[in-house]
């Protein structure tokens, strides 16, 4: 479904000026990693915090620039974010549920456009790590590592993120003929539609699970306002989250439930349709999460995609919505400095709040990209 007349319009302006600073931006860090901007200028999480569970951004950043304009430039710079995570592959500590965050923006972006032979084996080191985190009691993948202490047991704890990992076990499951990495991803998905999409559509960020019995125990708040509150970047990943499993497996029931968190998410976009970090967050804090905005807007366009007519057109709507309020209030258009997206926040409970995150900027990218057709399908 295409944009017409001013959206259209919108979206080439938009597009053009979005590819023209990450032309001059990419040359400039060119040999970082970079998760945000301090005074403007990148920093680098290459080398010592190589594990972080944001460095496969970068790279995906410059394989759909490759994809977009051809330039062997951006192949490059990609394939050296790539090569960097190697460390990171050879750490177990290190790796956990993101996986499918730091491999499939990159290694695996890459094998589909090269059928290069290491990146494959990069993707599919991920993906049997990935799959090693299963639990098959509560049928759900284990989100973070850590020996249990009196203070923190994560063993039993899953998070709604890993929705967006769960591709990578649908890939390695292609790639291999081998159906134990699908099954593995749908029963991860089942257990999430159970436990962490709520009546009315919303998603917990946590969900804790019995050792023993494999029995969900409780929820938490994670990185949104609290117990019960509804942490928008958690929603969003939902929303793509089971939006793609429904794409890679025609399950009926990931659509319906994609669906759900959509229509959630919809009803709650503020007049602005600028996105707070927690919809249910005191109505005195006005704190913004733009990345929340930006994902959301990349799986309204893909589940847009699975329909036509009236209901391909509301979900469209809406990630034009999203988009333009950012490009209009919240996107640093200065080619001077590296980020693109302004008032980005990590954890609602984090001392520092509204800064510049490099997978805004990513989604950002992408869902411009998904506007015009002429995205890298990466997930
Ligand atoms: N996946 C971690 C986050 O969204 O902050």
């Amino acid at each position: 479904m295409k944009l017409q007349g001013k959206q259209a319009e919108w979206l080439q302006e938009t597009l053009e000026r979005t590819v023209s600073k990450l032309e001059k931006v990419s040359r400039r860090s060119k040999d970082k990693i970079p998760y945000t901007t301090e005074n403007g200028v990148h920093d680098d999480w290459s080398g010592e915090r190589i594990g972080w569970w944001t460095n496969g951004f970068w790279g995906g950043m410059m394989w759909q620039l490759y994809v977009y304009t051809k330039d062997e430039f951006y192949r490059q710079v990609a394939l050296e974010n790539e090569e960097k995570l190697d460390a990171d592959l050879m750490d177990y500590e290190k790796m956990d549920h993101d996986n499918g965050f730091k491999w499939l923006p990159t290694a695996v972006a890459d094998y589909r456009l090269t059928k290069d032979k290491a990146a494959r084996n990069r993707g599919l080191l991920a993906a049997a790590n990935l799959a090693g985190r299963y639990n098959s009691l509560g049928r759900y993948i284990r989100a973070w590592n850590g020996m249990p202490t009196p203070e923190r047991d994560c063993r039993g704890w899953a998070i709604i993120d890993c929705m967006m990992n769960l591709p990578l076990l649908y890939w390695a499951g292609e790639e291999l003929a081998d159906p134990r990495f699908t099954q593995i991803a749908r029963n991860h998905a089942d257990t999430a539609m159970r436990c962490f999409i709520r009546g009315d559509g919303s998603a917990n960020h946590i969900v804790e699970f019995d050792l023993e019995t494999g029995e969900m125990v409780k929820s938490y708040g994670g990185q949104g306002y609290g117990e019960g509150s509804s942490w928008t970047r958690g929603q969003s990943w939902a929303l793509y989250g089971f939006t793609l499993s429904y794409i890679h497996t025609k399950e009926q029931a990931y659509l319906e439930t994609a669906q759900r968190v959509a229509n959630y998410f919809i009803a709650n976009i503020p007049e602005s349709g600028l996105i707070p970090v927690d919809f249910r967050q005191p109505e005195e804090v006005s704190w913004q999460d733009s990345t929340a905005a930006a994902i959301a807007a990349c799986g309204l366009i893909e589940l847009s995609r699975q329909f036509e007519g009236r209901q391909a057109e509301v979900y469209l709507q809406a990630a034009v919505r999203l988009l333009q309020a950012l490009s209009e209030k919240s996107v640093n258009w200065d080619e001077s400095q590296d980020n693109l997206l302004e008032k980005c926040t990590a954890a609602y409970h984090d001392k520092a709040h509204e800064f510049s995150i490099i997978y805004g900027d990513y989604y950002f990218l992408e869902a411009l990209l998904k506007l015009a057709d002429r995205d890298l399908f990466v997930w």
